[in-house]
């Protein structure tokens, strides 16, 4: 006989935090990441006290309708959380929390590695020498874009987005940011003493790079579409690791075919895992499987902010980083 909370992980998490979870609930998991529906989400979840998600599994109001009232609190296993219906849990006083600041460190570094990858065409260069079709050093093969003194736009100035621009100083940037408050004098100092934009058209025109660092919501969706990405100078570069969405693909991949923009680095795409096949044969795009927090420490203290917020709130206490 046990008293301990009966938790219900729905994707694979790691071991490590298994093991908390396991010493510390009545866990089930999911180790196996078999996809659930909605009706497997709510059938699983019967008499559960809280979850724990991510991306994969879509938390609509149709879900969170069909939630037993057991469940108090969704903890989230991601900073983003557009995957949940926020006014549906709400509705239903359904506590749900993420992983801010966890990830930033490794989420910026991701971002560095996509505006270096496109820049240095670096796609291109691996395919050749895996290959077998790299003949020796010629000087003007495959030359990319110096970084350093460039201008590099950062859209979404929050935590990853300063931490992104504050690397990005030291590769001799010049940054330029829009958001919608300005950073206080002391932050700007840390972004690379980063230039505030009222308005998001005056910084895209100045983008020789863009970083977008912008939260999925419906004022960002397509926020860079073919009208916006006209505004850029020729020749940029564009590089996403926030979510796929606040990209379109097509005015994206147009662009990239046609050389008005120079590259891109894109860690995120519409329709995870299932992305547009216009990138498929774009040379000029540097693209990875959206591991912008994908290493052993954050992936760990994504997980452990996570059971924080659980252990928390059935401590009977604030959870930590609450969204509702
Ligand atoms: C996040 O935490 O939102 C990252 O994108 C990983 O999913």
């Amino acid at each position: 006989m046990t008293d301990q909370k009966k938790v219900l992980v729905l994707c694979r998490i790691p071991e490590d935090v298994v093991a908390r979870l396991d010493r510390d609930y009545d866990a089930t998991f999911n180790q196996e990441n078999v996809p659930h529906d909605a009706a497997q989400i709510i059938a699983a979840a019967l008499g559960q006290d809280a979850l724990v998600t991510t991306s994969t599994n879509k938390m609509t109001a149709e879900v969170i309708a069909g939630l037993s009232d057991s469940v108090r609190i969704i903890a989230n296993f991601s900073v983003g959380y557009e995957h949940i219906d926020i006014d549906a849990a709400r509705a239903r006083g359904l506590i749900v929390t993420n992983t801010p600041d966890v990830l930033t460190e490794a989420t910026a570094d991701t971002a560095m590695l996509h505006l270096l990858g496109a820049a240095r065409r670096a796609t291109e260069g691996a395919a050749l020498i895996r290959e077998g079709g790299w003949v020796g050093s010629v000087l003007d093969f495959n030359l990319g874009v110096d970084l350093a003194n460039k201008k590099l736009g950062v859209l979404g100035m929050g935590r990853i987005g300063q931490a992104l621009a504050h690397r990005a100083a030291a590769f001799g940037m010049e940054v330029h940011y829009h958001n919608r408050n300005r950073l206080d004098a002391a932050r700007e100092a840390y972004a690379g003493n980063a230039v505030y934009h009222t308005d998001s058209d005056s910084l895209l025109e100045i983008s020789q790079f863009l970083s977008i660092h912008s939260p999925l919501t419906p004022e960002t969706h397509h926020f860079l579409n073919a009208e916006r990405i006209a505004k850029m100078p020729d020749g940029a570069i564009v590089v996403n690791t926030s979510r796929g969405d606040v990209v379109d693909d097509e005015a994206l991949i147009a662009a990239l075919k046609s050389g008005k923009l120079r590259g891109a680095g894109l860690d995120v795409f519409s329709a995870e895992p299932n992305i547009n096949p216009g990138y498929h044969d774009l040379k000029n795009v540097f693209m990875l499987p959206h591991i912008g927090s994908a290493t052993v420490e954050t992936r760990n203290a994504m997980g452990f902010c996570a059971v924080d917020n659980l252990d928390a709130y059935f401590a009977g206490k604030p959870p930590l980083t609450a969204v509702t």
